[in-house]
């Protein structure tokens, strides 16, 4: 199959393209063939040698958590994903092989039959960022009569933690720059406030939450946050490890912290994808490169400003969905008639 590697870590660059063998489906995982490939910082980070690196067990490395296709094999007869069926999820890179291909294999608890209300390139978007968004925001336990601030509200999780946390019921205020303050009340967003312009511990007090995507990695927004929490008030930090400090001031400040990680957890996108499928949320696609241009999407990703998410073509979806016969089945058959 047609891979995105690296070999080692390094800058976009090493993302090369390369043929590897298809993955093997073990136990419960089923084998997909990946439509689109959704990006995510953490992708970028591990690339650079940061992020999930510290795992990368041999090269080359195929990364890349998101992903959108089409079943190939299902891990039994009557598990009700089935090949053909189109469907969505979250793999585990670089514990094995990740999304940046034209196979992956995932566990029956992390794939979601995809919204059909959407695109594979919208939904390959979803996977990572919409569970991180909503298990952020209900840990914060949005809610009518809570006032919510969501950092970076523009990104790929924050776009989503918005719509989440207006749903739910809370009064949503986001942060972002100039040029992303419209879309932010497009979203949903009670109140914006430009980052640009105005500091936002300048005018908030009392918040019951912050959805914190920033943490200290951008002008002290972590550590400013603590001060417009209500006493007792929660803040939760998806950029984990970024803030060594977060637990102590927290404490000093009277307020309460804690960091988030994501799992890739089925149950959550069905939810997830309710939502998409009745209009309540939608995904914003910003960019969408082919998967030989992934040096070019990590660049755009890594600029710091994507609106909503950026995605990799990986396949032609109506291939695919014509197209659903095993290549491992297919390949032994060519074996035996061989023999
Ligand atoms: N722990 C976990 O499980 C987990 C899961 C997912 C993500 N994360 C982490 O969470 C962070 C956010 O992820 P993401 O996918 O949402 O990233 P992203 O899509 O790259 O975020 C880009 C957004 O950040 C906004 N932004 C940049 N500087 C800002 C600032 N100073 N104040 C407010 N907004 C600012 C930009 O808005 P403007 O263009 O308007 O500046 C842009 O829309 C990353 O560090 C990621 O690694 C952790």
């Amino acid at each position: 199959m047609r891979a995105l590697v690296i070999d080692r870590t390094g800058g976009p660059e090493e993302l090369h393209l390369t043929d590897l063998p298809l993955p093997v489906a073990v136990s419960d995982e089923l084998l997909v063939r990946v439509v689109a490939a959704g990006i995510n910082p953490i992708d970028a980070k591990t690339r650079a040698g940061s992020g999930a690196a510290a795992a990368i067990g041999g090269y080359p490395v195929v990364l890349g958590n998101d992903f959108s296709g089409i079943v190939v094999r299902a891990p039994y007869d009557t598990f009700p994903l089935q090949p053909g069926d189109a469907v969505y999820g979250m793999a585990r890179t670089p514990r094995i092989a990740g999304t940046y291909a034209e196979y992956v294999t995932v566990s029956s608890l992390s794939v979601a039959k995809k919204p059909a209300a959407v695109s594979h390139t919208e939904a390959a978007g979803i996977p990572l960022a919409a569970m991180t968004a909503w298990g952020m925001v209900t840990l914060a336990q949005a809610a009518p009569g809570q006032r919510m601030l969501v950092h970076a509200g523009s990104g790929g999780v924050g776009h989503f933690a918005v719509q989440f946390a207006r749903h739910f019921g809370a009064h949503v205020i986001a942060t972002g720059s100039t040029a992303s303050v419209e879309f932010l009340h497009r979203l949903g967003a009670h109140e914006v406030i430009d980052y640009s312009t105005t500091r936002f511990d300048a005018e908030l007090r009392d918040i019951d939450s912050v959805i914190d995507l920033i943490g200290n990695v951008h002008d002290q927004t972590g550590t400013r946050s603590l001060t417009v929490l209500r006493p007792g008030g929660l803040l939760v930090n998806a950029p984990t490890g970024s803030w060594p400090s977060m637990q102590q001031e927290a404490a000093a400040a009277g307020v309460r912290a804690t960091g988030y990680k994501v799992p890739a957890d089925a149950r959550v996108l069905d939810a997830i994808t309710a939502l998409i499928d009745n209009g309540t949320v939608r995904v914003n696609i910003d960019q969408v490169f082919d998967l030989a241009d992934g040096a070019a999407a990590h660049r755009a990703l890594e600029g710091g400003h994507t609106r909503g998410k950026i995605v990799l073509r990986v396949s032609d979806a109506e291939q695919d969905a014509a197209g659903t016969s095993d290549p491992e089945a297919a390949a032994a058959g060519q074996a035996e008639s061989a023999a």
